[in-house]
């Protein structure tokens, strides 16, 4: 293992400085004002939101509350201790590490797929595999609820024993329910049935019932009802003030993370350094301002409307879909806002790569990559069977291999004048994940503040939900 550190992630966009395709330094100068200006007024934003101060219509929604959420929490968890809300969860955490060896986490859209990113990039990659002295004690975790599938729910009660008697620790599971508004259907559905399973094999005991369900949601609403009923010990609240995709720093992303057992401070001090860099430095120096200016002009000057996160290695991929959420409820409003694509390489090299070195020019690739992986480098190796040629490699390693990759895929692009721009993680480790999810949440407002575009609310989603319950609920002639 490499020790880790406090390392900034860092964002380069020489390969976007193209002379007929790209865009120029001149062209970033002069967006730097406008630039200052959204950061500002979402550094507003975030300041009426705290002080409780009535929101003006023309604001409305002001989902505002997720940037000073890092802040805060560390803060209460250093004054508070125990009693604090991350005190609250790590004891929650700790108390079902003890209890469970399974857990599912029932949840949708922004209610799972950050807790899903960060089992994906933290944890080893075969966390559920691993027996339970190698994962710490951590349990085993699983994703329902973010869809209405059949045979994958049913997948899932047979793999948790479909009520069996629950014996000792290897038997037992629990359910993390997340659903801010408590209503969504898939959410809700799929609660039914796996507390249902669960109630079964509890047998006639309550307490053992209510203990096993760790409920997060809004202040109010059904599943807030279902909780008090249950008599759960545990609920947690999800804020006011913090949409869905926007609430990874909550308990929606914070109680699934400490359950797998990944060090939620480091996360919330990478989004804090974020936070520091984003309303102290000035572009040109501040990633979140100059990732978002270049892929503004990439899709004002030049077309730029499919955004590629092109993630290098396995860990990243559920973050990068985390990031398709965030951008396309975001800002996909009043006919605008890029289209986010995710890739993984090196595998889509061999799907994607034709169409990104010579399909259409409407691309902006932005690179996310790891600089240390996290295990020492595994070297190709000699062997006595040289059919394949690989003995000339013998002492390069994995990290080599994906550098090499990395650096040529870039080199081509760039001779076919593809732009390209850099994200770089230190590590894949808390600290950075804290840091990237704090920067494209923060780029994503502050865009949407530049192009007029409120970055809060989906009232899109509405639409096919109401569709769907009037057919649901027609009654036969
Ligand atoms: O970003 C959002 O607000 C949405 O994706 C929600 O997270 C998603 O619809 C789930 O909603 P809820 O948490 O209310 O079940």
């Amino acid at each position: 293992m490499t020790e880790r550190t406090s390392e900034p992630i860092t964002y380069d966009w020489q390969g976007t400085l193209l002379e007929k395709t790209g865009i120029s330094p001149g062209q970033l100068s002069e967006l730097a004002p406008r630039l200052q200006k959204a950061r500002d007024e979402v550094l507003a934003d975030a300041d009426l939101w705290r002080s409780g101060r009535p929101v003006p219509e023309k604001k409305q929604p002001l989902d505002a509350g997720f940037m000073g959420l890092p802040d805060r929490l560390l803060a209460e968890y250093e004054k508070d201790g125990r009693e604090s809300e991350l005190g609250h969860i790590l004891t929650t955490a700790r108390r079902m590490a003890d209890d469970v060896d399974r857990v599912v986490v029932l949840g949708i859209g922004g209610s799972y797929m950050g807790a899903r990113a960060l089992m994906e990039s933290c944890c080893h990659p075969y966390h559920n595999e691993l027996s339970r002295a190698e994962r710490g004690g951590h349990p085993r975790m699983y994703f329902e609820g973010n869809n209405v599938d059949n045979d994958a729910t049913q997948g899932l009660l047979d793999l948790l024993g479909r009520g069996q008697a629950l014996h000792g620790v290897e038997d037992r599971w629990a359910i993390a329910v997340i659903s801010k508004s408590g209503g969504t259907l898939e959410t809700a559905v799929a609660f039914r049935q796996f507390l249902s399973a669960l109630r079964q094999s509890c047998g006639s005991d309550e307490k053992m019932l209510a203990d096993l369900v760790v409920p997060v949601t809004g202040p109010s609403g059904r599943l807030f009802d279902l909780a008090e009923e249950l008599g759960c010990p545990d609920v947690f609240k999800i804020p006011d003030g913090v949409g869905g995709r926007f609430s990874i720093f909550t308990p929606v992303g914070l109680l699934p993370a400490a359950l797998l057992g990944l060090d939620i401070v480091r996360l919330l001090e990478g989004a804090a350094a974020m936070n520091r860099r984003f309303a102290n430095n000035p572009p040109g120096d501040n990633p979140v301002l100059d990732y978002t200016g270049v892929c503004h002009l990439m899709e004002k000057h030049r077309g730029a409307t499919i955004r590629v996160l092109s993630t290098w290695g396995k860990g990243l991929e559920s973050a990068g879909l985390w990031y398709d959420q965030l951008l396309s409820e975001s800002l996909g409003k009043q006919e605008q806002g890029a289209t986010p694509i995710t890739a993984v390489n090196t595998r889509d090299l061999h799907s994607r790569g034709q169409q990104h070195q010579e399909g259409r020019r409407d691309k902006l690739i932005t690179n996310l990559a790891v600089r240390h992986a996290r295990r020492e480098p595994l070297p190709v190796g000699h062997s006595e069977l040289n059919q394949d040629r690989l003995n000339g490699l013998a002492d390069k390693t994995l990290p080599d291999i994906m550098a090499a990759a990395l650096a040529g895929a870039n080199q081509a692009y760039a001779e076919d004048a593809r732009p390209t721009a850099d994200l770089l993680l230190p590590y894949l480790d808390e600290y950075s994940m804290g840091q990237l999810f704090q920067f494209f949440m923060l780029a994503t407002v502050v865009e949407g503040r530049l192009i007029g575009v409120n970055p809060y609310g989906q009232p899109g989603v509405e639409a096919y939900k109401r569709h769907m319950n009037e057919i649901l609920r027609k009654k036969e002639p």
